[in-house]
């Protein structure tokens, strides 16, 4: 807690900088006031409105000096937020298409602290780097955070999509949701649904001259999801869903102008034919799934009609058909993108990294081994044990970051380890930060899936590693994601062996391969002993 000249009571973000980073006149925007020198401008947020619009007030430095032990809570060196409007969007993007896209946040978290506001894209956020702040916005308890998308974004998914509502029916519909998911009945079902598109996938990978993994892993992971929420399976129907789908979600960053022509409008037109041939198969299943009222549940359709026929949401009710396809495209965002995403660079780091390759090797033919000897099929746990894999699978999403933070918006003034996110307010939660932090991990750029030896069952693990969010809306594909990869890992590194071109990973605006990674695949018969040199 801080005092204006006039007495006045403020909080400020940050740590005290007054050294001569703060006094030198750089990019950041810092400056030192010449005209008194004992005096800079504070970047401040206040607990009043008015200092919403991030007005900088004069403090008196050697009254922050001496409050500076209160409560952690301290004064940050100057700073602008940029240019009108744009803010530091440019500084933003450079970064994000650089191959450090954490610089923007760890330049501004040396000068300024842990959290710091800036603007973004049009938007006065404050930027958390700090992994207990993270877990308390994410945790959300007294519901006051509520999640903000970009504008884009909430046209296309609507006010009522899981992504965007906060409350009850967020917490009713991450509860079922979540339950089919880790459901042993699906657990079994999807391990074999997986290992099928998996195993057809590669067989034709190994048909090809060359594979740019990142288109081709979509066709696979899109089967994958579509069969867990609605049962389809390959064909014209999964085809046709692909188009409209990809189309759809083309809009989700883009300029928020809806007439016809834009990008906006094509996305929306593409989710109604979306929702119409979802609707299609709701409806064919409504009777059939009311009489097989006891028996486990499917498929997604099968649980959200379940929980329309019992609930009692006269909305859910009156439009069941409507409430329900709806639901299933908004499932089908979160897990389109992410999964190639994950896959894809996990086949780019192994191809970068071959002693970690070889152990992943030696790893999934011991198991595979096994398996042949004693007859018996694979399960859901038998992937999910192998631990050099999961350290893979988890050095993967710490390294790249697929959802680099969450966006979420304060509905009252919050205080979080001193700093305060006033009403208002944005506040991003940025997880890319937290996972590159070197105080937090050793050589962070350095691929080391043995590093999750050392980690898993730290007491901070989970607070430091947050790939699928956490708290109320901690991802409820978490499982059934690593359970994909892994399936896909183990039938790749026994089947076959590859050698990638160069390529280049770009985070903006989403992760992705540069060239979609190309690789040449060829079948190989492997036997006892593994050496490096096979790859
Ligand atoms: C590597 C793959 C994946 C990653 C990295 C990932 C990451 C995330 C993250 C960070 C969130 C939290 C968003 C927030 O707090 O605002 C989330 C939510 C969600 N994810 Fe995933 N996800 C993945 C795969 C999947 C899959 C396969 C599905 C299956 C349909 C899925 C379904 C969902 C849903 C429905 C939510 C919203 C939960 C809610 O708000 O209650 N995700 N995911």
């Amino acid at each position: 807690m801080g005092k204006t000249d006039k007495g006045e009571r403020v909080l400020f973000v940050g740590k005290p900088l007054f050294d001569k980073e703060c006094l030198v006149n750089g990019d950041d925007g810092m400056k030192r006031n010449p005209e008194i020198g004992d005096f800079v401008e504070v970047p401040i947020v206040k607990s009043t409105r008015e200092s919403l619009y991030g007005e900088a007030l004069a403090i008196s430095k050697q009254s922050l000096l001496h409050d500076a032990g209160v409560n952690a809570v301290v004064a940050s060196c100057a700073r602008s937020l940029g240019w009108p409007v744009i803010g530091e969007t440019l500084a933003f993007i450079a970064c994000g298409y650089s191959s450090r896209p954490v610089t923007f946040m760890d330049k501004r978290k040396s000068l300024y602290g842990k959290a710091f506001k800036t603007n973004i894209i049009g938007t006065p956020i404050i930027i958390s780097t700090d992994a207990e702040v993270n877990k308390v916005v994410l945790q959300n308890h007294g519901n006051t955070f509520v999640p903000a998308y970009p504008k884009s974004i909430t046209e296309l998914l609507g006010e009522n999509s899981i992504l965007s509502i906060n409350g009850p029916h967020q917490k009713r519909l991450h509860t079922i949701i979540g339950a089919f998911f880790r459901s042993p009945h699906l657990k079994e079902r999807i391990t074999r649904d997986i290992e099928a598109s998996v195993g057809l996938t590669l067989d034709s990978w190994a048909q090809l001259p060359v594979v740019h993994v990142q288109d081709e892993i979509k066709r696979m992971t899109f089967e994958v999801l579509v069969k867990l929420l609605m049962s389809i399976s390959r064909g014209e129907d999964l085809d046709i869903l692909k188009l409209e789908f990809e189309e759809f979600i083309k809009g989700l960053i883009c300029i928020p102008i809806n007439f016809p022509g834009t990008r906006l409008y094509k996305s929306l037109k593409a989710k109604e034919r979306l929702i119409k041939i979802v609707k299609k198969v709701v409806k064919e299943r409504q009777v059939a799934t009311t009489e097989r009222k006891n028996s486990p549940a499917n498929d997604a359709v099968d649980v959200l009609l379940r929980d329309v026929s019992d609930g009692a949401s006269s909305d859910k009710q009156s439009q069941p058909l409507d409430f329900v396809s709806g639901k299933i495209v908004e499932m089908m965002i979160p897990g389109e993108e992410t999964m190639p995403t994950a896959m894809t660079l996990a086949v780019k780091f192994l191809s970068d990294n071959p002693v970690a390759l070889a152990k992943l090797v030696e790893e999934n033919m011991d198991v595979k081994r096994r398996k042949l000897e004693s007859g018996e099929e694979y399960n859901w746990s038998d992937y999910m044990s192998l631990s050099f894999t999961q350290n893979v699978i988890n050095e993967t999403l710490r390294m790249a970051n697929i959802i680099n933070g969450v966006w979420r918006k304060a509905l009252e003034d919050v205080e979080i380890k001193g700093y305060l996110i006033p009403k208002g307010w944005c506040v991003l939660a940025s997880f890319i930060s937290v996972h590159m932090d070197e105080d937090i991990y050793e050589n962070p750029y350095q691929f080391d899936p043995w590093r999750w030896d050392r980690i898993n069952g730290s007491a901070n693990s989970n607070v430091c590693f947050t790939p699928f969010g956490g708290g109320q809306r901690l991802c409820p594909g978490l499982e059934l994601s690593k359970l994909e990869i892994a399936i896909f890992l183990h039938q790749l590194v026994t089947r076959y062996s590859w050698t990638a071109e160069e390529d280049k990973i770009v985070s903006f605006p989403t992760v992705k391969m540069k060239r979609r990674l190309p690789i040449r695949v060829a079948p190989v018969e492997r036997t006892y002993h593994i050496s490096v040199e096979d790859h």
